[in-house]
């Protein structure tokens, strides 16, 4: 384990290393606890003229066996080797060389998923960001790009399967049980992409021809026995490579193309060139064992780190610091696949949905960064929901001021510009500049500014003179070690909706610039005013998501009802809905904390049964609609002093109430939408399956709601629909004889396999009030549970911290004592997956005052743990500050 040392890195200090590796050769002689890595690289000075500069090389708990400079062993005062770095005092005068580095790893004990290690039985790699320093000593910066030919030799039986990246060229036997095989990479590239998989797999082997007609062998690699499960994953692997082809012009470059699916995996996949290694929650699928989300989520995935393959890949990055160039763009990417796949509307719900969740908090509390951060002092806790999504946000908003068109001038300025380099943000935006001919100097601070800025509109109409005029203003509040921002570009989509529900047409809008139904926000205040505005409109503001930004909008209820279901643009019309249910669940958690019983106006019940019956609509926009803001979400909207309690209460009133109002309507529609026929994992037939989960869920607040729900679990013929059954047993009706069997029933079933498992373990992790502590600490002794797996640990503890409300944030702190002993346990085998768990708490400043007491000691406790890891005591120590 890497301890804290308090180093910062920052980007003004970055500086082009002085030497670089053109070739890598690496040999692997593997054994599950003494693996021989021998490195051989040639290595040239970037300046020629430049000598006399020592060569440092990182390392992370390394061994070293052997050195040869130049085929000759090295004097001992030649160099200094210790398990972090290996310093060559004064290489040779040459201007190029080759350095020979034998290292010894145990991929047996490598617990921290990090470098070289073993999953079940079957040898592999992460290297991003920093792992490749764990299998030798190298300049492990993104910046040195190197061609690598990997030989890898091991015992037959162990690991008949030996893959690296690039294309296969030799195998063969070597006596004795053993044998090779060497694979090349011609594309030179980044040691973060580095990448070995050996053992014993099954495969699906499939192909593609490119749009150039050149044929790609497609492989996934799975457990044996699992190749059923991987159907799925190879379609969507061949769609996002028809998609990139079509929509970006991307073809794939290799012979090869291989997906290789573990079971222990820091995070969701990673996109190795021509050798991606997926989390296998991310591939393996069907529908007995996958729900619709899971579907989505592979689908997604298997896109993302496809798409990798040009943005990241054949273009990188010039430094940690620049992670959203691949990140940002990459997500973008695949949220476009998905939804040129899927539902374009539903997408972009769920898509804000997950940024308000994940990123709003994160860019509202203590953990607030850039999308491109200044400092950082382990690398491993950017890979963050403000790197990731805000970061798609910021290429999404790039679009929307370009227009598609030139957008795309600028990507394929961007890939002409860039390809085999390693780039900065600067790059990015000059490409569009250029190709737009516009100037994104103002609008590159979303990269640059921490922080969700807020925009407050307020509205006059003038009948008399036929005149509409709204006074906006932006603020962006401060953010850790930012106290002063600056003024942003926000692109704001907006449309005047008239009382027919059509957009109000203006002769001219003043004030702003407003282009293409969007107005561009530059100053502080911006008065824009609309002439021909004869009727007083309802305004539908930030359409579509322009921008990731907060509103407040003077707006009365009888408008936003209007919107919601009238609005034309299909994200604003679901906005309005939801905002109506948010206002409502924070006036009744007022109400409760008062003691005082929760009023609803029943405009909101009148509106569930409007959207329900209207049939224009998708099904799964009418279960996202239906769907009520989650606890999480009317907490971060109240902002401080929260009660849980109080907030689960309101919540659980507003859905009966909404339920008995509609209480025929829902049981017919619940009817209807059961399933017929076959199963499909295609978007219509899970906007179906959600549809009606949603109904359940409100017609089990009502009488013989646990037995509703109970037969919804026995009649279910996909995980889908049994997980939701199983969720509201679990949840709503806690400790009923139906909940339990039903809880029995699914253990026994799925005892073997760990994935379903997860998702029992998740479901009881988020089952509401104070017995959750107790119950999720019983969990953790079950036997298909265990503390070296980061799947099971994030389904148990992630679950808990990060989506059980009431049972974590319990009134005693018992949740938060809970927190820092499991944080510090999972720390000693893996630090990286510790710290992840530990950002649970970064929004412990809005808590009402005791339990903010108690889930600062919490953190106390932690931060004051001797001899922390780099990750964690960065993760405690900033939520603290
Ligand atoms: N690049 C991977 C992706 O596609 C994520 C790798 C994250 N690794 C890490 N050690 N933080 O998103
Ligand atoms: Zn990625």
């Amino acid at each position: 384990m890497r301890t804290d040392t308090g180093q910062v890195f920052r980007l003004e200090d970055y500086r082009p290393s002085d030497y670089l590796i053109p070739r890598t050769e690496l040999r692997f002689v593997l054994s599950p606890d003494s693996t021989i890595v021998t490195a051989t690289l040639t290595i040239r000075r970037r300046d020629p003229s430049e000598r006399g500069a020592p060569l440092t090389l990182d390392g992370d708990g390394l061994v070293l066996r052997r050195l040869e400079l130049d085929g000759m062993p090295l004097a001992q005062d030649a160099y200094a080797a210790t398990p972090d770095q290996l310093v060559i005092h004064a290489p040779p005068a040459q201007a190029e060389f080759t350095l020979a580095i034998e290292t010894e790893v145990a991929p047996s004990q490598n617990t921290a998923l990090m470098g070289l290690y073993r999953s079940n039985g079957v040898y592999c790699t992460q290297c991003e960001a920093e792992g490749f320093r764990r299998i030798t000593y190298f300049l492990d910066r993104p910046d040195i790009l190197s061609v690598y030919t990997v030989r890898i030799e091991a015992l037959r039986q162990e690991a008949p399967l030996l893959l690296s990246n690039g294309n296969p060229t030799e195998n063969g036997d070597l006596g004795g049980g053993r044998h090779f095989a060497v694979w090349h990479d011609p594309f030179p590239k980044p040691s973060y992409l580095f990448a070995l998989v050996a053992g014993d797999l099954g495969v699906v082997a499939d192909h593609f021809t490119t749009m150039s007609g050149r044929k790609v062998s497609l492989g996934i690699y799975v457990e044996h026995g699992k190749q059923h499960l991987a159907g799925y994953a190879m379609d969507a692997l061949k769609r996002s490579m028809t998609w990139d082809e079509r929509v970006f012009g991307r073809e794939y470059d290799l012979d090869v193309f291989n997906i290789v699916a573990v079971s222990d995996f820091n995070m969701g996949a990673m996109e190795n060139k021509g050798l991606n290694i997926f989390n296998d929650k991310y591939v393996l699928a069907d529908e007995n064992t996958a729900t619709d989300a899971d579907f989505a989520n592979i689908e997604a995935i298997i896109a993302h780190e496809y798409f990798h393959n040009w943005t990241g890949n054949r273009i990188t990055c010039r430094d940690w610091f620049q992670l959203c160039l691949k990140e940002g763009l990459t997500v973008f990417r695949d949220h476009e696949f998905s939804a040129d796949q899927r539902s374009r509307p539903v997408k972009r719900i769920a898509e804000v949905r997950t940024l308000r969740a994940h990123q709003f908090p994160e860019d509202q509390g203590p953990l607030a960064h850039p999308v491109r951060p200044r400092r950082y002092r382990e690398i491993n806790n950017f890979y963050t929901a403000t790197v990731y999504e805000k970061g798609s946000e910021v290429v999404r908003m790039i679009r929307t001021i370009l227009g598609a068109e030139d957008f795309r001038k600028g990507m394929d300025l961007y890939f002409e510009r860039h390809d085999g380099e390693a780039a900065t943000i600067e790059d990015f935006l000059k490409a569009f500049e250029d190709a737009a001919g516009k100037d994104l100097g103002q609008f590159a601070l979303w990269y640059h500014q921490a922080g969700t800025p807020n925009v407050t509109v307020t509205s006059s109409h003038d009948a008399a003179a036929a005149q509409f005029t709204l006074q906006i203003e932006q603020s962006v509040p401060p953010t850790p070690s930012e106290s002063r921002k600056r003024l942003m570009h926000i692109p704001l989509a907006f449309g005047l909706v008239g009382s027919d529900g059509r957009d109000l047409a203006y002769a001219a809008a003043d004030g702003a610039a407003v282009e293409d139904g969007v107005i561009h926000l530059r100053k502080r205040r911006h008065t824009v005013t609309f002439s021909g505005i004869d009727e007083r409109p309802a305004i539908s503001l930030n359409r579509g998501f322009s921008a990731p930004i907060t509103l407040s909008v003077e707006q009365r209820l009888e408008d936003q009802l209007f919107l919601a279901r009238h609005d034309g643009d299909p994200f604003s019309r679901w906005q309005a809905f939801n905002t109506v249910m948010t206002d409502a669940l924070i006036a009744a958690s007022r109400h409760i904390r008062d003691d005082r019983a929760p009023p609803f106006s029943p405009a909101i019940a009148e509106l569930a049964t409007a959207v329900l019956g209207d049939d224009g609509l998708e099904w799964a926009f009418r279960a996202l609609a239906l769907t009520p803001p989650g606890e999480a979400d009317i907490a971060r909207e109240i902002g401080s002093n929260i009660d849980p309690d109080a907030i689960f209460a309101a919540r659980e009133a507003l859905l009966r109430g909404i339920a008995q109002v509609n209480a025929d309507l829902f049981a017919a529609a619940y009817e209807r939408l059961a399933d017929s026929g076959p199963f499909s994992p295609d978007a219509a037939s899970a906007g179906r399956r959600s549809l009606r989960n949603v109904l359940l869920d409100y017609r089990s607040t009502l009488a013989g709601g646990a037995d509703l729900a109970a037969r919804h679990f026995h009649a279910a013929s996909n995980m889908t629909d049994r997980a939701a059954a199983l969720t509201v047993l679990a949840h709503r009706h806690q400790g009923t004889p139906q909940a339990l069997e039903a809880l029995t029933r699914f253990e026994k079933t799925f005892s073997s396999d760990a994935l379903v498992m997860d998702k029992w373990f998740a479901i009881q992790a988020a089952a509401p009030g104070p017995a959750a502590v107790e119950a999720v600490r019983g969990l953790s002794a079950h036997p298909a549970f265990s503390f070296g797996n980061p799947n099971r640990l994030r389904s148990l503890f992630g679950t808990f911290f990060s989506g059980n409300q009431t049972g974590f944030h319990r009134a005693d702190g018992a949740g938060y004592a809970l927190f820092a002993e499991t944080i510090l346990e999972i720390e000693k085998r893996n630090p990286q997956v510790a710290a992840r768990l530990a950002t649970g708490l970064r929004s412990w400043r809005s808590l009402e005052p005791k339990r903010q007491e108690l889930a600062r000691q919490a953190l106390v406790l932690i931060a004051s743990t001797p001899g922390l890891s780099a990750d964690l005591s960065d993760i405690v120590e900033r939520t603290l500050a």
